[in-house]
Protein backbone atom coordinates (compact mmCIF):
# COMPACT_ATOMS: atom_id res chain seq x y z
CA UNK A 1 0.00 0.00 0.00
CA UNK A 2 1.21 3.40 -0.60
CA UNK A 3 2.26 5.45 2.44
CA UNK A 4 0.61 8.31 3.55
CA UNK A 5 1.76 11.75 2.77
CA UNK A 6 1.46 12.86 6.16
CA UNK A 7 5.15 13.62 7.36
CA UNK A 8 6.96 10.71 9.30
CA UNK A 9 9.88 11.01 11.37
CA UNK A 10 11.97 9.79 8.55
CA UNK A 11 10.57 12.64 6.29
CA UNK A 12 11.41 15.58 8.93
CA UNK A 13 15.14 14.02 9.61
CA UNK A 14 15.58 14.05 5.32
CA UNK A 15 13.96 17.68 5.11
CA UNK A 16 12.95 19.00 1.46
CA UNK A 17 16.45 19.04 -0.51
CA UNK A 18 16.76 18.92 -3.90
CA UNK A 19 16.15 15.03 -5.35
CA UNK A 20 16.95 13.60 -1.56
CA UNK A 21 13.18 14.35 -0.36
CA UNK A 22 10.99 11.28 0.16
CA UNK A 23 7.62 13.40 0.46
CA UNK A 24 8.34 14.36 -3.33
CA UNK A 25 8.79 10.86 -3.62
CA UNK A 26 6.19 9.79 -3.02
CA UNK A 27 3.85 12.57 -4.38
CA UNK A 28 5.54 11.50 -7.91
CA UNK A 29 5.00 7.98 -7.35
CA UNK A 30 1.39 9.08 -6.58
CA UNK A 31 1.48 10.51 -9.54
CA UNK A 32 0.10 13.91 -7.81
CA UNK A 33 1.32 16.89 -9.59
CA UNK A 34 0.28 19.84 -7.59
CA UNK A 35 0.82 19.18 -4.10
CA UNK A 36 0.81 21.34 -0.93
CA UNK A 37 3.88 22.57 0.95
CA UNK A 38 4.30 20.84 3.85
CA UNK A 39 6.92 23.70 6.11
CA UNK A 40 7.27 21.64 8.84
CA UNK A 41 9.72 19.44 7.08
CA UNK A 42 12.17 22.07 6.04
CA UNK A 43 15.34 20.99 8.20
CA UNK A 44 17.71 23.52 9.32
CA UNK A 45 20.20 23.10 6.65
CA UNK A 46 17.36 23.42 4.03
CA UNK A 47 16.80 27.32 5.92
CA UNK A 48 20.51 27.54 6.48
CA UNK A 49 20.62 27.29 2.29
CA UNK A 50 18.05 29.62 1.82
CA UNK A 51 20.16 32.08 4.30
CA UNK A 52 23.48 31.74 2.27
CA UNK A 53 21.25 32.07 -1.54
CA UNK A 54 19.72 35.14 -0.64
CA UNK A 55 21.91 36.88 1.35
CA UNK A 56 25.39 36.75 -1.15
CA UNK A 57 22.35 37.37 -4.15
CA UNK A 58 21.41 40.69 -2.53
CA UNK A 59 24.41 43.13 -3.84
CA UNK A 60 24.41 41.71 -7.18
CA UNK A 61 20.53 42.36 -7.25
CA UNK A 62 21.42 45.41 -6.43
CA UNK A 63 23.75 45.95 -9.04
CA UNK A 64 22.26 44.11 -11.83
CA UNK A 65 18.77 43.65 -11.88
CA UNK A 66 16.35 45.53 -13.23
CA UNK A 67 13.81 48.12 -11.29
CA UNK A 68 10.72 46.27 -11.19
CA UNK A 69 12.53 43.36 -9.86
CA UNK A 70 13.79 45.12 -7.02
CA UNK A 71 10.67 46.86 -6.19
CA UNK A 72 9.25 42.97 -6.56
CA UNK A 73 11.54 41.72 -3.72
CA UNK A 74 10.59 44.53 -1.69
CA UNK A 75 6.78 43.82 -1.44
CA UNK A 76 6.83 40.33 -1.29
CA UNK A 77 8.30 41.06 2.32
CA UNK A 78 10.37 37.39 2.20
CA UNK A 79 12.32 36.90 4.80
CA UNK A 80 15.69 36.30 4.16
CA UNK A 81 16.64 34.06 6.71
CA UNK A 82 13.97 31.51 6.26
CA UNK A 83 12.74 29.17 2.98
CA UNK A 84 9.54 31.39 2.67
CA UNK A 85 5.78 29.78 2.93
CA UNK A 86 3.98 29.71 -0.50
CA UNK A 87 0.78 31.44 1.21
CA UNK A 88 2.86 34.14 2.76
CA UNK A 89 4.08 35.37 -0.62
CA UNK A 90 0.67 35.06 -2.45
CA UNK A 91 -0.78 36.99 0.26
CA UNK A 92 1.61 40.30 -0.93
CA UNK A 93 2.09 38.90 -4.61
CA UNK A 94 -1.80 38.27 -5.76
CA UNK A 95 -3.25 41.88 -4.81
CA UNK A 96 -0.91 43.19 -7.02
CA UNK A 97 -1.60 41.26 -10.37
CA UNK A 98 -3.46 38.05 -9.37
CA UNK A 99 -0.81 35.71 -9.88
CA UNK A 100 0.16 33.48 -7.29
CA UNK A 101 2.70 30.46 -6.79
CA UNK A 102 1.37 26.90 -6.68
CA UNK A 103 3.55 24.21 -5.31
CA UNK A 104 4.60 21.18 -7.69
CA UNK A 105 6.22 18.11 -7.20
CA UNK A 106 8.44 18.43 -10.32
CA UNK A 107 8.93 18.83 -14.07
CA UNK A 108 5.07 20.14 -15.49
CA UNK A 109 4.43 19.28 -18.95
CA UNK A 110 4.46 22.20 -21.40
CA UNK A 111 0.75 22.79 -22.07
CA UNK A 112 -0.26 22.20 -18.51
CA UNK A 113 2.78 24.57 -17.50
CA UNK A 114 1.61 27.42 -20.05
CA UNK A 115 -2.24 26.69 -19.22
CA UNK A 116 -0.89 27.64 -15.22
CA UNK A 117 0.29 30.75 -16.48
CA UNK A 118 -2.71 31.68 -18.26
CA UNK A 119 -4.50 30.92 -15.12
CA UNK A 120 -1.88 33.54 -13.43
CA UNK A 121 -0.51 30.31 -11.07
CA UNK A 122 3.22 29.85 -11.21
CA UNK A 123 4.39 25.97 -10.96
CA UNK A 124 6.68 26.20 -8.06
CA UNK A 125 9.07 23.56 -6.77
CA UNK A 126 9.11 23.49 -2.84
CA UNK A 127 12.52 21.52 -2.57
CA UNK A 128 15.88 23.20 -2.08
CA UNK A 129 19.28 22.64 -3.09
CA UNK A 130 21.80 20.90 -0.66
CA UNK A 131 23.78 23.83 1.51
CA UNK A 132 27.15 22.28 0.54
CA UNK A 133 26.47 22.58 -3.26
CA UNK A 134 24.79 26.23 -3.94
CA UNK A 135 26.49 26.98 -7.29
CA UNK A 136 24.87 24.52 -9.90
CA UNK A 137 21.45 23.17 -9.87
CA UNK A 138 20.30 21.35 -13.16
CA UNK A 139 16.87 21.18 -11.42
CA UNK A 140 14.73 24.24 -10.17
CA UNK A 141 14.13 24.82 -6.85
CA UNK A 142 12.66 27.23 -4.28
CA UNK A 143 15.03 29.84 -4.48
CA UNK A 144 15.16 29.26 -8.49
CA UNK A 145 11.11 29.89 -8.30
CA UNK A 146 10.48 32.16 -5.67
CA UNK A 147 13.70 34.44 -5.31
CA UNK A 148 14.38 34.40 -9.52
CA UNK A 149 10.85 34.45 -10.96
CA UNK A 150 8.27 35.28 -8.80
CA UNK A 151 9.15 38.91 -8.22
CA UNK A 152 8.69 39.75 -11.50
CA UNK A 153 4.96 38.33 -11.23
CA UNK A 154 4.69 41.65 -8.99
CA UNK A 155 5.25 43.46 -12.30
CA UNK A 156 1.76 44.31 -14.12
CA UNK A 157 3.20 44.19 -18.00
CA UNK A 158 5.49 41.50 -17.13
CA UNK A 159 2.64 39.33 -15.74
CA UNK A 160 0.16 40.14 -18.95
CA UNK A 161 3.09 38.93 -21.22
CA UNK A 162 3.09 35.61 -19.12
CA UNK A 163 -0.16 35.09 -19.49
CA UNK A 164 -0.32 35.86 -23.03
CA UNK A 165 2.24 33.46 -23.38
CA UNK A 166 -0.01 30.76 -21.91
CA UNK A 167 -2.95 31.82 -24.36
CA UNK A 168 -0.46 30.58 -26.96
CA UNK A 169 -0.26 27.68 -26.07
CA UNK A 170 -4.07 27.30 -26.42
CA UNK A 171 -3.42 28.90 -30.11
CA UNK A 172 -1.54 26.18 -30.85
CA UNK A 173 -3.73 23.72 -29.81
CA UNK A 174 -6.51 24.72 -31.51
CA UNK A 175 -4.33 24.60 -34.84
CA UNK A 176 -3.35 21.27 -34.27
CA UNK A 177 -6.92 20.60 -34.53
CA UNK A 178 -6.93 21.57 -38.28
CA UNK A 179 -3.89 18.87 -39.18
CA UNK A 180 -5.36 15.55 -39.68
CA UNK A 181 -2.02 14.35 -40.98
CA UNK A 182 -0.89 12.44 -37.76
CA UNK A 183 2.61 12.38 -38.57
CA UNK A 184 2.86 15.93 -39.59
CA UNK A 185 1.13 17.05 -36.40
CA UNK A 186 3.92 15.18 -34.40
CA UNK A 187 6.28 17.13 -36.73
CA UNK A 188 4.54 20.86 -36.45
CA UNK A 189 3.88 20.05 -32.55
CA UNK A 190 7.54 19.22 -32.47
CA UNK A 191 8.49 22.72 -33.75
CA UNK A 192 6.09 24.77 -32.19
CA UNK A 193 7.03 23.69 -28.43
CA UNK A 194 10.77 24.16 -29.63
CA UNK A 195 9.96 27.83 -30.34
CA UNK A 196 8.41 28.39 -27.20
CA UNK A 197 10.19 27.01 -25.09
CA UNK A 198 13.47 28.90 -26.87
CA UNK A 199 11.12 32.21 -26.79
CA UNK A 200 10.59 31.42 -23.10
CA UNK A 201 14.31 30.44 -22.61
CA UNK A 202 16.02 33.71 -23.63
CA UNK A 203 13.59 36.42 -22.25
CA UNK A 204 11.67 34.84 -18.77
CA UNK A 205 14.83 32.84 -18.27
CA UNK A 206 17.90 34.81 -19.59
CA UNK A 207 16.63 37.91 -20.68
CA UNK A 208 18.16 41.40 -20.36
CA UNK A 209 16.80 44.80 -20.43
CA UNK A 210 17.74 48.15 -21.48
CA UNK A 211 17.14 50.69 -19.02
CA UNK A 212 18.37 54.73 -17.75
CA UNK A 213 21.31 53.24 -16.04
CA UNK A 214 22.39 51.09 -18.63
CA UNK A 215 21.78 46.93 -19.13
CA UNK A 216 19.78 44.92 -16.52
CA UNK A 217 19.07 41.27 -15.93
CA UNK A 218 14.93 40.50 -15.88
CA UNK A 219 15.33 36.65 -16.77
CA UNK A 220 15.14 34.47 -14.03
CA UNK A 221 17.87 32.02 -14.63
CA UNK A 222 20.23 34.94 -14.38
CA UNK A 223 18.61 36.73 -10.97
CA UNK A 224 18.90 33.25 -9.09
CA UNK A 225 22.57 32.12 -10.52
CA UNK A 226 24.99 34.13 -8.10
CA UNK A 227 27.97 33.83 -10.57
CA UNK A 228 26.13 34.20 -13.85
CA UNK A 229 24.56 37.42 -12.84
CA UNK A 230 27.55 39.46 -12.91
CA UNK A 231 29.41 36.98 -16.12
CA UNK A 232 25.47 38.35 -18.26
CA UNK A 233 26.57 41.55 -17.90
CA UNK A 234 30.35 41.81 -17.71
CA UNK A 235 31.79 39.28 -19.58
CA UNK A 236 33.32 40.10 -22.75
CA UNK A 237 32.35 36.22 -23.28
CA UNK A 238 28.93 37.17 -23.89
CA UNK A 239 27.38 38.18 -26.91
CA UNK A 240 24.70 40.80 -26.24
CA UNK A 241 21.86 41.47 -29.03
CA UNK A 242 18.58 43.22 -29.24
CA UNK A 243 16.29 40.34 -29.60
CA UNK A 244 15.08 39.86 -33.24
CA UNK A 245 12.32 36.71 -32.77
CA UNK A 246 13.44 34.80 -35.82
CA UNK A 247 16.44 34.35 -34.00
CA UNK A 248 15.76 33.46 -31.41
CA UNK A 249 13.03 31.08 -32.22
CA UNK A 250 15.51 29.11 -34.50
CA UNK A 251 18.48 29.64 -31.92
CA UNK A 252 19.70 26.54 -30.35
CA UNK A 253 20.76 26.63 -25.82
CA UNK A 254 22.54 24.26 -23.48
CA UNK A 255 21.65 24.40 -20.35
CA UNK A 256 24.57 23.24 -18.36
CA UNK A 257 26.90 26.10 -18.61
CA UNK A 258 26.78 29.79 -18.65
CA UNK A 259 24.66 31.60 -21.63
CA UNK A 260 27.09 32.28 -24.26
CA UNK A 261 24.44 34.42 -26.20
CA UNK A 262 21.76 36.58 -24.90
CA UNK A 263 19.00 38.95 -26.45
CA UNK A 264 17.90 42.34 -24.82
CA UNK A 265 14.58 43.78 -24.91
CA UNK A 266 13.29 47.66 -24.45
CA UNK A 267 10.74 46.78 -22.19
CA UNK A 268 8.19 44.88 -20.92
CA UNK A 269 5.63 45.99 -23.42
CA UNK A 270 8.06 45.59 -26.07
CA UNK A 271 8.33 41.79 -24.27
CA UNK A 272 4.33 41.56 -24.52
CA UNK A 273 3.97 43.18 -27.92
CA UNK A 274 6.86 40.22 -29.06
CA UNK A 275 4.67 37.34 -27.24
CA UNK A 276 1.75 39.02 -30.08
CA UNK A 277 3.89 38.63 -32.38
CA UNK A 278 5.10 35.40 -31.84
CA UNK A 279 1.66 34.27 -31.37
CA UNK A 280 0.89 35.56 -35.12
CA UNK A 281 3.54 33.94 -36.46
CA UNK A 282 2.05 30.43 -35.00
CA UNK A 283 -1.45 31.32 -36.51
CA UNK A 284 0.65 32.08 -40.50
CA UNK A 285 2.78 28.55 -39.95
CA UNK A 286 6.08 30.20 -39.17
CA UNK A 287 6.57 27.85 -35.99
CA UNK A 288 6.26 25.16 -38.04
CA UNK A 289 9.69 24.55 -39.14
CA UNK A 290 12.13 25.92 -36.65
CA UNK A 291 16.17 25.02 -37.34
CA UNK A 292 16.37 21.67 -34.99
CA UNK A 293 18.48 21.15 -32.35
CA UNK A 294 18.11 21.53 -28.39
CA UNK A 295 15.77 21.97 -26.87
CA UNK A 296 14.98 17.98 -27.20
CA UNK A 297 10.88 17.99 -26.61
CA UNK A 298 10.11 15.46 -24.45
CA UNK A 299 7.29 12.97 -25.09
CA UNK A 300 4.74 13.87 -22.08
CA UNK A 301 5.30 17.80 -23.41
CA UNK A 302 3.76 16.55 -26.79
CA UNK A 303 0.96 14.48 -25.50
CA UNK A 304 0.19 17.59 -22.85
CA UNK A 305 -0.81 19.37 -26.19
CA UNK A 306 -2.11 16.47 -27.56
CA UNK A 307 -4.64 15.15 -25.01
CA UNK A 308 -5.97 18.71 -25.40
CA UNK A 309 -7.06 18.22 -28.78
CA UNK A 310 -9.51 15.62 -28.04
CA UNK A 311 -12.80 16.18 -27.40
CA UNK A 312 -13.61 19.54 -26.58
CA UNK A 313 -11.34 21.88 -29.19
CA UNK A 314 -12.59 19.74 -32.20
CA UNK A 315 -16.12 19.65 -30.96
CA UNK A 316 -16.52 23.14 -29.89
CA UNK A 317 -13.59 25.25 -31.77
CA UNK A 318 -11.84 26.37 -28.37
CA UNK A 319 -9.89 25.33 -26.56
CA UNK A 320 -10.55 23.80 -23.24
CA UNK A 321 -11.44 26.40 -20.86
CA UNK A 322 -11.92 29.03 -23.02
CA UNK A 323 -15.29 30.72 -22.42
FE1 LIG B 1 12.83 29.02 -14.32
Amino acid sequence: MAPSLKTKPQDREAGLTTTRAPFIEEARQKGELYIHQPYELYSEDNHAAWRRLYTRMLPSWRRYANEQFLRGIESLCLDPYRVPRLEDVNRFLCPLTGFKAKAVSGYVPAFLFFDCLRNREFPTTITIRDKDRLDYLPEPDIFHDIAGHVPMHTDRAFADTLVRFGDCAHTAVALLADTRDEAQKIQRLTSVIRAMARFFWFTIEFGLMRSRDGLKVYGSGLLSSHGEIAHSIESPEVQRYPIQLEWVINQAFEIDHYQPLLFIVDSFEHLYDLVGQLEQWMRQGRLNNVAPGEPQIRESDLRSFLEQTVGTTERSGKPPGQA
